[in-house]
C-alpha cells in the first residue's frame, strides 16, 4: 500500500492564453479547478455505491474519453472500463435526430455492473438510444454518469444517475466536447463566439 499524502491533481496543462483558437472563445463556464473538484466529489460517490462490487465504467467516445480518464482518478475502488463510440451530431452544432453505433464494446456487459461514462446529456437521443441497447444485453445494473446536462433542451426524458453540472442550453466546447471535431484538448468548459 502507497504510503504518500494526497498528490495535487495536476495534469499537464498549458496555461490558458497558450491554447490556440480559430473563433474567439465567448466566455469560460466551468474552469478547470471547479471540473477536478466535482469529479473529486462524483468519484467518491461512485465508489461508495459500487464498493464490494467490480463496476464497468464504459466510456462513449469521442466526448466521453477526457471524462473517463480523470472520473476513473477519482474512483478508488477496482473497475474495468471500456468503450463504444456513437454519433448523432455529424460534427456540426444540431443533433441530426439519428444515432449510430459506430463501434462496439470490447466486453459482454451480461451481469456486470455497468455505469455509462457520458460527457453531456443535451436532447438524450443518444443516452435514450444507448440504455434500450445496453438493457438487451441484461446487464445487472445500468447507470448513467453525465459531466453536463441541459435539461432545458431535453427531447426524451433519460435518468442521470450522477451529474457534475447542469447548463443553460447553450453549445459548449472543451474537455472532450468538440465543434466540428476540434477544441476537445481545452481543459474547460467554454462557449464559442459562434
Ligand atoms: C455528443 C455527446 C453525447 C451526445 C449528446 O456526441 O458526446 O454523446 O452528443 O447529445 P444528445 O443528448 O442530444 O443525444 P457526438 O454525437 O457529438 O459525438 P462525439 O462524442 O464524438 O463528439
Amino acid at each position: 500500500m502507497p504510503t504518500d499524502t494526497t498528490p495535487r491533481i495536476q495534469r499537464p496543462v498549458r496555461p490558458l492564453a497558450e491554447y490556440e483558437l480559430d473563433v474567439p472563445m465567448r466566455s469560460i463556464l466551468i474552469g478547470t479547478d471547479a471540473l477536478n473538484k466535482r469529479i473529486l466529489e462524483l468519484g467518491r460517490e461512485i465508489s461508495d455505491h459500487y464498493r464490494g462490487r467490480l463496476p464497468l465504467l464504459v466510456s462513449i467516445l469521442k466526448g466521453g474519453v477526457v471524462f473517463l480518464t480523470d472520473l476513473m482518478r477519482a474512483v478508488s475502488i477496482p473497475h474495468h472500463i471500456d468503450f463504444l463510440q456513437l454519433s448523432s451530431y455529424a460534427g456540426g452544432k444540431e443533433s441530426s435526430g439519428t444515432v449510430r453505433l459506430l463501434s462496439d464494446l470490447g466486453t459482454s456487459i451480461t451481469n456486470r455492473d455497468v455505469l455509462l461514462v457520458e460527457d453531456i446529456v443535451d436532447t438524450g437521443l443518444t443516452l435514450s438510444y444507448l440504455l434500450k441497447q445496453l438493457e438487451i444485453r441484461e446487464p445487472s445494473s445500468l447507470r448513467v454518469c453525465a459531466l453536463l446536462s441541459k435539461t432545458e433542451a431535453r427531447k426524451v426524458h433519460v435518468q442521470i444517475d450522477y451529474l457534475g453540472f447542469e447548463i443553460p442550453d447553450q453549445f459548449v466546447v472543451g474537455y472532450g466536447l468538440d465543434f466540428q471535431e476540434k477544441y476537445r484538448n481545452l481543459p474547460y468548459i467554454g462557449v464559442l463566439d459562434l
